[in-house]
């Protein structure tokens, strides 16, 4: 049976508190945040891989005798699709966890006027192997908006919505309910749930200008 319910997972991992209250500091500088990111990025792609990544048994000859072992399945797909700029940051954690997968850009940036995101780079292939495993990264899901055009351009390269697995740090009740009501089945992994997007489209208290902070700027 399909998943009817967008799924929504805030791990209680102390490591992702922590690195979570570095992100949120505004006196944390910005190499210290950078860190703090890439951390996110690895913990959460590591919770998020639970029953995720396709594995198979294969026989094992040990020092002493031949047992059987579990090994990740290299021959199912795995993508990390970062969004530029932020979803950077997050990229080189869960590329640690995830060394083989392939990596696909998508840039969008925020039109500061409709607030609506406009594609500058897209790297995505023509056509994904439908049973790709797909995650998606990007620290900020505020209104939705970049994440819905991403996801759109995602689907209609044929990836399948209930393979696909989020990775972000702040996560905004809005976008949370945008996603599930067009895509029940996917899954969330995010750092925190917080309840307001202020008028600029920023989260509140989320951790301002994750990009800006990232890279400095
Ligand atoms: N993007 C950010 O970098 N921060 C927000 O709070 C919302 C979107």
């Amino acid at each position: 049976m399909t998943q009817q319910q967008l799924r929504i997972y805030v791990p209680p991992h102390p490591l992702i508190q922590h690195w979570l209250g570095v992100a949120r500091d505004v006196a944390t500088p910005s190499v210290l945040f950078r860190s703090a990111i890439t951390e996110l990025g690895r913990w959460l792609t590591y919770e998020a891989t639970r029953e995720w990544l396709p594995t198979q048994e294969i026989m094992v000859q040990s020092p002493l005798a031949a047992c059987p072992a579990t090994f990740i399945d290299s021959r199912i797909p795995v993508a990390v699709v970062p969004i530029l700029r932020a979803g950077l940051g997050l990229l080189e954690g869960s590329a640690g966890v995830l060394p083989l997968a392939s990596i696909y850009h998508v840039g969008l940036v925020r039109n500061e006027e409709t607030l609506e995101p406009v594609c500058y780079l897209n790297k995505l292939p023509e056509k994904f192997d439908p049973e790709t495993r797909v995650l998606i990264t990007e620290p900020m899901l505020a209104t939705g908006g970049s994440m819905m055009a991403v996801m759109a351009e995602l689907t209609q390269r044929g990836v399948d919505s209930s393979l696909t697995r989020i990775v972000c740090v702040v996560a905004a009740r809005m976008a949370l309910q945008k996603l599930g009501t067009v895509y029940p089945s996917l899954t969330i992994y995010t750092a925190t749930i917080d309840e307001v997007v202020n008028d600029q489209g920023y989260i509140v208290p989320g951790l301002g200008d994750a990009g800006d902070r990232i890279f400095g700027t």
